[in-house]
């Protein structure tokens, strides 16, 4: 962005209702609706409720005892107040217009500073709120930005509020005392330009003071200085100042650095909210795709089952095992979530063997059964599109492969066999012994070890098996079945 001097245009954040969300002290419901729940223009009022406050002319009105205008500011601030929804000041503006029109001065008396304090913490706390936004068309500027001047030369500060107050507002403090207590009394500086050498607290304890404290610790702070001396800047920078201007102040180099310093700073700030924003989008986006992965894996695995009268939830539970021994192996989340999804889809190719040989109840003929040993080769093929998770197809194709190389459909053998599909070939034989079918009860536990054991290194990779077996041990109440 073109920082030539007194450009700096700062848009606000994407989200405005995020914005209105921060401006909770306002009936922001009560101000939005008066908008058309437009956030966009409500948001475009509460700036002009800053813009064209009416502060000061109520000050000279009191001053003045010019009660008639007195009465038109405070019925300004009263409309306005209603507009964003500033209920208390509404309320109190109200009042004070109803005094100042029956000439009653003592209430006025009574309530101006109050309603000064309470106008002044609106204005505050809305600024504080609002994105920052410096309009510098000749004789349009908004002067959102507060620089606060820290130095006991009078002289000085007259410099700095001749030469910037035009685009900025100015706040002057002769001490770090009397600076620390405007802090206390609300106003938030978006810059502060300090003196170093000053009675009482110098700008080395008045930096330090401020870096200390969380609510101050990102302002940026300009040292003005009239030492030349290097090693006095170093430690200026160490101690967070962001740049020297030396002293006596050139005003058209004074302008020019703080122009330069709020342009960057703040630019720097939105930047970084705005890339909080869209990565957080993106992490919602990923784990809303990642849900309605799982979800589409999870219903393909139900179309799966369904096909099986007496194999309900098979894939479900062939998917729990299959995980259960890859975390023992040490597998990573991220494949544990690919292996999950493998032991769901393992038997998809199902899908193609007609349902009559799938549920038959009596012992399958040579032809059926060479049908049913079909299934492997038909999910490798359904599956073999998914490249991005190349174990769902390792699994389907091969997870009826033997350790011993006397399996289906390619006669693998070993480590040939790719380890997703090693994996899911114990945890498959484990359900179909734990599970009941038409034709014969599920085995026992012992049994189930037995032949486990029995068949490794033969049927079964004998690492995953010797896993296998260390579930069974660990599993006392045999809760892992059907
Ligand atoms: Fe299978």
């Amino acid at each position: 962005m073109e920082n030539s001097e007194n450009q700096i245009e700062v848009e606000r954040t994407p989200d405005n209702r995020q914005i209105i969300d921060k401006l909770s002290f306002l009936a922001t419901e009560e101000g939005l609706k008066r908008c058309m729940d437009d956030a966009d223009f409500y948001l475009d009022i509460v700036s002009t409720f800053v813009e064209d406050n009416v502060l000061e002319q109520l000050k000279n009105c009191y001053f003045g005892n010019d009660w008639n205008g007195y009465r038109v500011k405070v019925h300004a601030l009263k409309s306005s107040s209603a507009y964003i929804g500033a209920e208390e000041l509404r309320a109190k503006a109200k009042r004070m217009e109803d005094a100042a029109r029956q000439g009653d001065v003592e209430y006025i008396n009574l309530n101006h500073h109050q309603l000064l304090a309470l106008y002044e913490e609106v204005l505050r706390n809305i600024d504080a709120v609002l994105p920052k936004r410096i309009n510098t068309e000749a004789g349009t500027q908004i002067k959102r930005f507060t620089i606060f001047v820290v130095d006991d030369s009078r002289m000085n500060c007259q410099v700095v509020y001749e030469v910037l107050s035009g685009t900025y507002n100015i706040k002057e403090a002769s001490s770090g005392a009397e600076f620390f207590a405007q802090l206390e009394a609300g106003v938030m500086p978006d810059l502060v330009l300090l003196d170093i050498h000053m009675p009482g607290e110098d700008g080395h304890d008045i930096i330090r003071k401020l870096k200390s404290n969380e609510k101050y610790v990102n302002i940026p702070v300009v040292f003005m200085t009239i030492d030349s001396d290097l090693s006095l800047e170093l430690q200026g920078f160490e101690e967070g100042a962001v740049d020297f201007i030396a002293k006596p102040l050139n005003p058209a180099l004074l302008r020019a650095r703080i122009n330069r310093i709020l342009d960057l700073y703040y630019l720097q700030t939105n930047l970084q909210e705005e890339v909080q924003i869209r990565t957080q989008a993106i992490v919602d986006k990923s784990q809303q795709m990642a849900t309605m992965l799982e979800q589409i894996v999870q219903a393909l695995a139900n179309t799966i089952d369904a096909k099986d009268k007496y194999t309900k939830g098979h894939s479900d539970r062939v998917s729990k095992y299959t995980v259960m021994l890859a975390e023992r192996m040490g597998y990573t989340e991220d494949q544990l979530i690919h292996i999950k999804y493998a032991g769901l889809l393992h038997d998809i190719g199902k899908i193609g063997v007609p349902d009559e040989i799938i549920n038959k109840p009596a012992k399958l003929t040579d032809e059926e059964f060479a049908i049913i040993r079909s299934h492997p080769g038909i999910g490798g093929d359904i599956l073999k599109t998914i490249t991005s998770v190349g174990e769902v197809y390792e699994a389907a194709r091969w997870h009826h492969e033997r350790y011993d190389g006397r399996g289906y459909p390619d006669r693998l053998k070993g480590r040939e066999i790719p380890e997703v599909a090693r994996i899911i070939g114990v945890a498959d034989a484990y359900d179909a012994m734990t599970s009941s079918r038409a034709y014969r009860n599920s085995f026992c536990q012992t049994r189930v070890r037995e032949e486990i054991e029995k068949n490794l290194g033969t049927q079964f990779d004998p690492l995953v098996a010797s896993h296998m077996l260390q579930i069974i041990d660990e599993d006392k109440d045999f809760k892992l079945h059907e």
